[in-house]
């Protein structure tokens, strides 16, 4: 009913609106005054966490992309090696897992039947096994040696916003956690993306304000076939995401590259007019990345390709060649998909709305997909 919707026309609407509040309902507690993080719910004995030599993430969807970003912010915070891996290819492969690997599982209902039987198999192995879930009490969380709960709130509509949002902000709060238990360092980076945490609702709020011109380009695209998205980095996960919405919600066909792949094989496809997502890392620490990615923007633009640019508030060096220009707040490098995804939700929804689609309810799909 509408008023389950709160005056929204969808559930995915006021899930995405919902997001300032999931992501700082994620946060809630679990910083102290001084910047330590209190985990205390994750049940994993601190003498377990300072053994662990590896960390594998499984998850499905949007999960698994939030899981790419996770591997990021845990290598980078904490070198211990981490990979991420689909559940549905995980236990097919014969993984290495011992007492010492700690396995993570996303999921926002906690009943994805890929990533239960991922963890189930993890746990035959002596792997510790958290689980960070937004369902309360679910299967995934219920079989796991530990769980961190989003607290995104139900999501209703099929296609994951907030769920994906507080995934990252968990997932931050496991690497940072693990970097404390362990004894990392505490540099100045550490010390800012923390700070920088606790106000990244207020960034998402700032992003939702100003989604007008987004719906509007969205609108005039109603009739494309093809999108393509590029990032690098944590922005490569980011354009996944995006792909995978407009996939979903528009049924277009929409794929995600890592930007430096374009020269390997996906340029061939750039054409005159093809719509180009490209997620632009921020400026600052004169960022090697973030060159490469304009020189992507250059050459695809010389032939012909209209450039949907997501880039940060006083990034001026890619003004020129954005035929459309995404702002997003500055945040630390490891955070900006906390950011930069939610245009890419606003552009996938108004997509699929232009088309006459059903927003909450895609074609084919399930909210959770409870079968292998
Ligand atoms: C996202 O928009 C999807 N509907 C889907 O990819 C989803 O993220 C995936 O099925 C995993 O679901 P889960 O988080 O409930 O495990």
């Amino acid at each position: 009913s509408a008023a389950e919707k709160g005056g929204y026309d969808y559930f995915m609407l006021k899930e995405i609106a919902e997001q300032p509040k999931a992501v700082a309902d994620t946060l809630l507690g679990r910083i102290d005054g001084a910047g330590s993080l209190t985990l205390d719910e994750v049940r994993i004995p601190v003498s377990v966490l300072r053994e662990v030599d590896k960390v594998v993430i499984v998850a499905c969807g949007t999960a698994y992309h939030a899981g790419m970003i996770a591997k990021l912010a845990i290598e980078h915070w904490t070198r211990i090696p981490c990979e991420t891996e689909l559940a549905s290819e995980f236990r097919y492969r014969d993984p290495i897992l011992d007492r010492r690997t700690l396995v993570i599982a996303i999921s926002q209902s906690g009943e994805t039947m890929d990533t239960l039987m991922a963890l189930r198999h993890a746990r035959e192995q002596g792997a510790k096994v958290l689980a960070i879930c937004n369902t309360n009490g679910s299967t995934i969380p219920r079989e796991s040696d530990a769980v961190l709960y989003t607290h995104a709130g139900p999501e209703v509509a099929v296609a994951s916003t907030k769920a994906f949002l507080t995934q990252l902000v968990a997932c931050y709060l496991v690497a940072l956690y693990l970097g404390q238990v362990r004894g990392t360092k505490w540099g100045d980076e550490i010390r800012a993306v923390i700070r920088d945490l606790a106000s990244i609702a207020r960034d998402v709020d700032q992003v939702l304000e100003t989604m007008e011109p987004v719906r509007e380009l969205a609108r005039s695209l109603a009739s494309k076939n093809t999108v393509l998205f590029l990032g690098r980095h944590v922005g490569y996960p980011v354009a996944l995401e995006g792909a995978l919405k407009l996939k979903e919600l528009a049924y277009m066909h929409a794929e995600g590259f890592a930007a430096g792949e374009l020269k390997h094989g996906p340029i061939a496809l750039i054409e005159p007019d093809l719509p180009v997502v490209v997620v632009v890392p921020s400026p600052r620490g004169r960022s090697v990345l973030h060159d490469k990615i304009v020189s992507n923007i250059q050459e695809i633009r010389a032939r012909g390709a209209r450039t949907i640019v997501i880039a940060e508030v006083g990034d001026e060096t890619v003004v020129p060649y954005a035929d459309h220009l995404i702002r997003i707040p500055a945040t630390p490098t490891l955070l900006q998909p906390l950011v930069a995804t939610v245009p890419l939700q606003v552009f996938a929804c108004e997509l699929a709305t232009a088309r006459g689609n059903e927003v909450d309810q895609p074609r084919n799909l399930a909210k959770s997909v409870t079968v292998e």
